[in-house]
């Protein structure tokens, strides 16, 4: 089996650390009124997640040379819009889930309006950031950008996927129905972060294409790897209840292939992801990495 390599590791350290400097930073202070809500909202983003989405960011930006400056707001505006997807998703009316990353979930540790308002809240300053931050030469893809997050939070993107996943609980679905579930409520916000890292740039027609094609493999895989974490990995690894999916009859990959296959799905997507970067060359070797990280990681 393939190792992650350990520049890789270093590589991602790096990210991982300076997303906790740029979210502590561009987040409001807990002592700014509403302190309560502030506090909330730094706890749900701070200290913990794999970043996964702030690494693609900064992964399709080295493709297309953009300033590491602006990589970071990008990157914090889709995390802060992942945050926010995760309190929700943990709320009693979603998933009911009393563990995330490792610590009580917001609506146990404060209360199910505060987790509401929690979420609203990073919603609104992921839009903030990309507004009053400048991120590309051109306004009019600026604009763009904001365009392109909007949609994958949206009812077109995690928002639509999520509804689909209330509402699938306890059916089966078709295979087409599930990848069209895990396009959309995960997908839908992995393919936003690598286009804006990539937008933070210069890339030409045929390696945005690229990057794209990487993208909705490795969004799908994401969410493949998710459904089988959840059945196989211990929660302490995870930070998170294991084994909820089957017992709240939810609609994964493990329960529609089995685990071996669901297992070989993942890698199959991993391989297409790593075809579309062919003739990118060396400035696409994170992201190759992390399509590696996505797949083979065990948390
Ligand atoms: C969990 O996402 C929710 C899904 C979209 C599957 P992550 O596995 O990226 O969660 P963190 O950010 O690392 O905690
Ligand atoms: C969540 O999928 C997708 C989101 C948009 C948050 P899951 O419900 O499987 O995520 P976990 O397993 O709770 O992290
Ligand atoms: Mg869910
Ligand atoms: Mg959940
Ligand atoms: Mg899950």
């Amino acid at each position: 089996m393939k190792v992650i390599e350990s520049d890789f590791q270093a590589w991602m350290g790096g990210i991982q650390a300076r997303m906790e400097a740029a979210l502590a930073r561009l987040l409001p202070a807990s002592h700014i009124a509403s302190t309560r809500l502030h506090e909330a909202m730094r706890y749900a983003s701070l200290e913990g997640g794999k970043r996964v989405r702030p690494l693609l960011a900064f992964g399709a930006g080295e493709v297309t040379q953009a300033m590491p400056e602006r990589l970071e707001v990008a990157a914090v505006a889709v995390e802060l819009i992942h945050a926010y997807s995760l309190v929700h998703d943990d709320l009693p009316c979603m998933d009911n889930d009393v563990l995330r990353r490792g610590k009580p979930t917001v609506h146990v540790e404060y209360n199910e309006a505060t987790a509401l308002l929690v979420g609203d809240a990073l919603q609104s300053l992921a839009f903030q950031l990309l507004a009053e931050h400048r991120l590309a030469d051109d306004p009019r893809l600026q604009l763009e950008m904001v365009r392109t997050l909007a949609v994958a939070a949206g009812s077109r993107g995690m928002a639509g996927g999520q509804q689909i996943d209330l509402e699938s609980t306890g059916a089966a679905l078709s295979l087409p129905e599930l990848e069209f579930m895990h396009i959309h409520k995960t997908g839908a916000l992995i393919r936003a972060a690598v286009r804006l890292g990539a937008d933070c740039g210069q890339g030409n027609a045929d390696e945005r294409q690229r990057l794209d094609r990487y993208a909705k493999a490795i969004g799908l895989a994401f969410q493949v790897v998710d459904d089988v974490l959840d059945h196989d990995a211990s929660t302490a690894t995870l930070g998170k209840t294991a084994g909820k999916d089957s017992k709240q009859g939810k609609a994964t990959y493990v329960a529609a292939l089995g685990l071996a296959p669901a297992r070989q799905l993942a890698d199959e997507l991993r391989a297409e992801a790593l075809a579309a970067l062919d003739g990118l060359g060396g400035r696409a070797r994170r992201l190759a990495q992390i399509a590696d990280f996505i797949v083979l990681r065990k948390f």
